[in-house]
């Protein structure tokens, strides 16, 4: 039992999903925003993904944050970390671990979707950090950024690379948001995944186990549960391809045969062809000059810039303009 902020209600996530199927199925070709995967079992699978010999990001990210969690925790001093997402991943502990032996970690913000995640990372974080204050908010970080709880300095941080899930419009979007909602000098600590070769970045996202392609896959069951729908989903098969133009990995989901799909809590029945692909994901992949760029555009200055030892994903440590 925790005491959550609640900006988006369980009927509210509903109402969005209801939307994004109607608007994603109508469209040609068909598309599904990857938000719609992490239902309890697409967030296990999602876990199991980054322990993957092939999915090096997240590794990769975790080497930077262990090397440099104390650095950041000294040139912020922050007093506030807010983290869009989870809150409880091992990742945002490092931060958390850093600025309690640095002194000022006082309050800890997480910010998520899922109501049922929040209640469990919120509780393990109130163990964890006591006397910390620890709120949860309820809320879609390309909707909720407003009325963030938390004292000045705040470290904002959105980890992972999930920024790469948004195209460049909603991108400068959420970063504007964002720094609308923070007063000058606060911190935003951001991982962006970098462009590389094709076969490291398709094989990172087309594993030989197929845990990505049950993890696309699982768009489906989703879609079965909380719609009704009848998605055959042994007629997908999991696609992966190197977007070289947007500089983005697309996941799509293929119909090995032609069918007829009903989805009758939206009232819709799609049709698909044989060999037809339904985008599912895009993943980007940056340049360090597009993240100094992106984030200057919004309205943050970047304080640092690290990779690790491969060169293989960025963090990026910047603060809200003057
Ligand atoms: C959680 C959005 C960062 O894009 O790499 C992993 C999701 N998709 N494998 C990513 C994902 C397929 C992941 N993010």
């Amino acid at each position: 039992m925790t005491d959550l902020t609640v900006h988006l209600t369980q009927n509210d996530v509903l109402r969005g999903l209801r939307s994004d199927v109607l608007t994603g199925l109508a469209a040609t070709p068909k598309t599904l925003p990857p938000k719609w995967f992490y239902d309890a079992r697409g967030s296990e699978l999602f876990e199991e993904i980054t322990r993957l010999e092939e999915y090096y990001p997240t590794r990769a990210e975790r080497e930077v944050l262990a090397d440099r969690a104390g650095e950041i925790a000294e040139l912020t001093a922050a007093r506030t970390l807010v983290e869009l997402g989870s809150g409880s991943s091992e990742k945002t502990r490092l931060l958390l671990d850093a600025l309690r032996a640095g002194g000022t970690l006082q309050e800890i913000v997480a910010l998520d979707v899922s109501e049922a995640a929040l209640e469990s990372s919120v509780a393990v974080l109130r163990d964890a950090y006591a006397p910390a204050t620890v709120h949860g908010v309820v809320g879609d970080f390309t909707q909720h950024l407003a009325l963030l709880p938390g004292g000045a300095p705040r470290l904002v941080v959105f980890l992972g690379g999930t920024i790469g899930n948004l195209v460049p419009v909603e991108r400068a979007k959420f970063l504007s948001a964002l720094r609308d909602d923070l007063r000058a000098g606060e911190w935003l600590l951001l991982g962006t995944d970098l462009v590389k070769d094709k076969d490291t970045l398709v094989r990172a996202y087309d594993d030989a186990q197929g845990v990505t392609a049950e993890f696309n896959r699982n768009v489906l069951h989703v879609l079965n549960r909380e719609l009704g729908a009848d998605f055959d989903t042994s007629a997908f098969e999991h696609v992966a391809v190197w977007n070289d133009q947007e500089e983005w990995i697309e996941m799509r989901l293929r119909a090995t045969r032609a069918m007829r799909v009903h989805l009758p809590e939206v009232h819709l029945e799609v049709d698909f062809a044989e060999n037809e692909e339904m985008r599912t994901e895009v993943s980007s992949k940056f340049r360090p000059a597009r993240v100094s760029t992106e984030l200057a555009e919004a309205g943050f200055t970047i304080a640092k810039w690290w990779t690790d030892r491969l060169n293989r994903f960025g963090v990026s440590l910047s603060q809200a303009t003057d």
